[in-house]
């Protein structure tokens, strides 16, 4: 992480501010090792190759993420306290074998799949493979997804110093889209479950080192992912930077930004009521949410939701409206079926219809 980073940042347990590893406050360089201890609550949060993990308990998710961490940190480096609990949850992984789990967030065939979505334009079409049919799907809409309708509606918004804070930013592609088109000034924090995400988000985005092969699938005869991922030049700024968290107690200064951002996460929450709120919380007044989702609800999440909402009941996209009316937003825009394509491997892709909410904080 950057040391500029650490203003925005607050302890997840007491909310109390952070303080830098010794020696790194002066610094610009990327601290890539170390703690952030928190003084009030004494919780000491590891920076594990550059990536904060700002989460508690902080051995639970060394636990359940050493999948993602162990690809890029040695155990020598896993603070002591937590390695030897550490070590057993990985040798536990390795003895299931490789998984074949569609939302394991720490695989690199999952990640691979985000990288296409977020860093790879139709130009680059090469990745589609050689049936036509792929082809001509990948060429209609692969560059009309999501994260460019939210880049383009963040880009627009006017405001000196914007601040974009992303829950579930994944790997990390929108915070590079939203610079591309209008950086100066500007400053964005991306905060993700996974490791492995925002490993890769670091990397691509700051040019941190990442110590392990970057691939996409291609044809699966050659393994899960066989291609090498083009070279991505970094942004070269300190104003961006993506830490490990939980979106439902977010790591950072509440009541101080500009936009509020997610795309895609509202659907794999046990509460989905969680990201209005969160999002209310960490705006100033007259702050813009922006939320996308193809609303794949768990049927459990989709009851709840319909016996908590039943005006809202009718379909997803009013659900979600409705929930985000309930925290205190009033509608910007609200716009369907905008096409989300994944590439997954030569011989198959996906599509999906995805809602966007622009919500303004009353203030
Ligand atoms: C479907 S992916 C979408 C990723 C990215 N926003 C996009 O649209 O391409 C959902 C993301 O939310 C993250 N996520 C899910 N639950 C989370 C939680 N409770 N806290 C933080 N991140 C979470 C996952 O790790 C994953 O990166
Ligand atoms: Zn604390």
């Amino acid at each position: 992480m950057f040391s500029a980073t650490l203003s925005r940042l607050r302890c997840p347990k007491c909310r109390g501010g952070l303080k830098l590893p010794p020696g790194a406050e002066a610094s610009t360089a990327d601290i890539l090792s170390g703690a952030l201890d928190c003084p009030k609550c004494r919780t000491a949060y590891p920076i594990l190759a550059g990536v904060a993990v700002l989460v508690e308990p902080v051995e639970e998710y060394l636990c359940a993420h050493a999948k993602g961490i162990s690809k890029l940190v040695k155990d020598s480096e896993i603070p002591k306290q937590y390695r030897r609990a550490y070590q057993e949850a990985l040798q536990e992984m390795r003895e299931m074998g490789p998984d074949h789990i569609e939302e394991d967030l720490e695989s690199d065939r999952v990640n691979a799949l985000y990288l296409m979505n977020h860093y790879i334009a139709t130009r680059d079409l090469d990745f589609a493979g050689p049936d036509p049919m792929i082809r001509e799907w990948v060429a209609k809409v692969w560059d009309k997804g999501p994260l460019e309708e939210v880049a383009m509606r963040v880009a627009e918004i006017d405001v000196p110093g914007l601040s974009v804070v992303e829950q579930g930013c994944g790997v990390g592609g929108l915070a590079r889209r939203i610079f591309q088109k209008k950086g100066d000034g500007r400053s964005y924090l991306g905060v993700d479950s996974s490791f492995a995400s925002i490993a890769l988000a670091r990397h691509l985005n700051l040019g941190a080192p990442y110590g392990a092969k970057i691939q996409y699938p291609a044809d699966l005869i050659e393994g899960v992912v066989s291609k090498a991922f083009p070279k991505i030049l970094p942004l070269g700024t300190t104003d961006v930077d993506f830490v490990v968290g939980d979106l439902s107690v977010m790591p950072v200064q509440v009541g101080s930004w500009d936009v509020a951002v997610s795309m895609n996460a509202i659907d794999m929450l046990e509460n989905p009521n969680d990201m209005p709120k969160s999002q209310a919380k960490l705006l100033k007044p007259k702050g813009i949410a922006i939320q996308t989702g193809p609303y794949i609800w768990h049927p459990e999440v989709a009851k709840n939701l319909r016996a908590q909402f039943p005006k809202a009941a009718s379909d997803s996209a009013t659900m979600v409206k409705e929930l985000y009316l309930e925290n205190g937003f009033e509608l910007a825009e609200s716009r369907d079926q905008i096409p989300w394509l994944f590439f997954k491997h030569h011989r198959q892709i996906e599509l999906y219809s995805v809602h966007l909410l622009v919500m303004k904080k009353k203030g």
